[in-house]
C-alpha cells in the first residue's frame, strides 16, 4: 500500500488506476471500515482509503481534539485489506486557508435528527466529501449505513450536483452483543460498554412492534426513549422515518428505518435499523 500526504502525489499515483473505489474514513479503523474496504476491493481495480479527521464537521466542545488517532494500526489494517493507496493529508493540505466555500445540504435533510443536535455537522461532512471526490475522482465511493443520514445526504449531493460517482452502502457491522461498531465505542468505560447494546435492543423492539402491525410511531418512539432514560441514557432521539428521505412516515411509506442517538455518560452513540 502506498501512503500519500499530498494531493499532487495521490493524483499522480492514480493517473492510470482504471476503475477507482474510494472509502473515506476518519481513522481508528474497525471491522466496519474493513468490510467497506473489502466491498471496494470487489468493485474496482484500485482502492483508495482516506484518513482525515475533518475539523469542519465537529462543533466546538465536541471530540475533535480527543478523536482517537491510531495511524500506525490503521495502516496495518488497510494493507491487510489489500487497499492500494491511503491518502492521509495534513490539515494544511486539505485546508491551506480557511474553507470559504461550503456545501450546504438543505435544512429538511441536514437540520433533522443528528443535524438538529449537531448543527453544521452535515455541512462539514458534505464539504469534505465533495473535496475528497474532487481530489480522488473515484468511480465509486462507499459509506456505511451506520451513518444513515450522512449516506442519504451524500447520495442527494451526488445527484443534485451531477457528480460522476456511484455511491455504495455497507451494512452496519456489530459486536456479538449487537452494539454497532464505532470509533466512539472506545470512549465507553467497562460498565457503559456492558450497557451500550441496549441501544440496538431498543431499536430491535421498535422494529418488531412495527412488524407486528403497530403504527403508533410516536408512541413507540417515546416508549423507547423512556426505556433508555430509565437505564441512565440521555436520548437525543428515537425516530421512525421513511428510508429514502428520513421524513416522517406517510400512510403509503416506501420502507421505514428506525434511528436513534443517545448519550451514555460522555459518549454519544448512534444506531439505526431498517424495518
Ligand atoms: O463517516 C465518516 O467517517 C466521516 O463523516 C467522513 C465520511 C469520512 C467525512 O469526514
Amino acid at each position: 500500500m502506498r501512503i500519500h500526504s499530498t494531493i499532487a502525489g495521490l493524483r499522480a499515483a492514480l493517473d492510470d488506476g482504471g476503475r477507482v473505489a474510494l472509502v473515506p474514513t476518519m481513522g481508528n479503523l474497525h471491522a466496519g471500515h474493513i468490510a467497506l474496504m473489502t466491498q471496494a476491493r470487489g468493485q474496482a481495480d484500485t482502492v483508495v482509503a482516506t484518513l482525515f479527521v475533518n475539523r469542519l464537521q465537529f462543533r466546538p466542545g465536541e471530540d475533535f481534539e480527543s478523536y482517537p488517532r491510531t495511524f500506525a494500526d490503521d495502516c496495518e489494517k488497510l494493507a491487510d485489506a489489500y487497499v492500494d493507496h491511503l491518502f492521509a493529508p495534513t490539515e494544511a493540505e486539505m485546508y491551506p486557508r480557511p474553507q470559504g466555500y461550503h456545501v450546504e445540504p438543505p435544512a429538511e435533510q441536514a437540520g433533522i435528527l443528528d443535524g438538529e443536535f449537531r448543527p453544521g455537522h452535515f455541512r462539514g461532512v458534505a464539504t469534505v466529501v465533495m473535496k475528497l471526490f474532487q481530489i480522488v475522482q473515484p468511480d465509486v465511493a462507499l459509506f456505511g449505513k451506520k451513518d444513515y443520514q450522512q449516506l442519504m445526504i451524500i447520495r442527494n449531493m451526488v445527484r443534485e450536483f451531477n457528480l460522476a460517482v456511484e455511491v455504495g452502502a455497507g451494512e452496519t457491522v456489530r459486536a456479538s452483543d449487537g452494539l454497532a461498531l464505532s470509533s466512539r465505542n472506545g470512549y465507553l468505560g467497562e460498565a457503559e460498554r456492558a450497557e451500550a447494546p441496549r441501544l440496538f435492543r431498543t431499536l430491535t423492539k421498535v422494529v418488531e412492534a412495527i412488524h407486528a402491525g403497530n403504527r403508533d410511531f410516536s408512541g413507540l418512539e417515546s416508549e423507547a426513549m423512556s426505556d433508555l432514560a430509565r437505564h441512565g441514557w440521555v436520548p437525543d432521539y428515537v425516530a421512525v422515518r421513511e428510508k429514502n428521505d428520513l421524513q416522517s412516515p406517510t400512510a403509503h411509506d416506501s420502507g421505514l428505518v428506525v434511528l436513534a442517538a443517545a448519550r451514555l455518560g460522555r459518549t454519544r452513540l448512534i444506531d439505526n435499523l431498517e424495518v
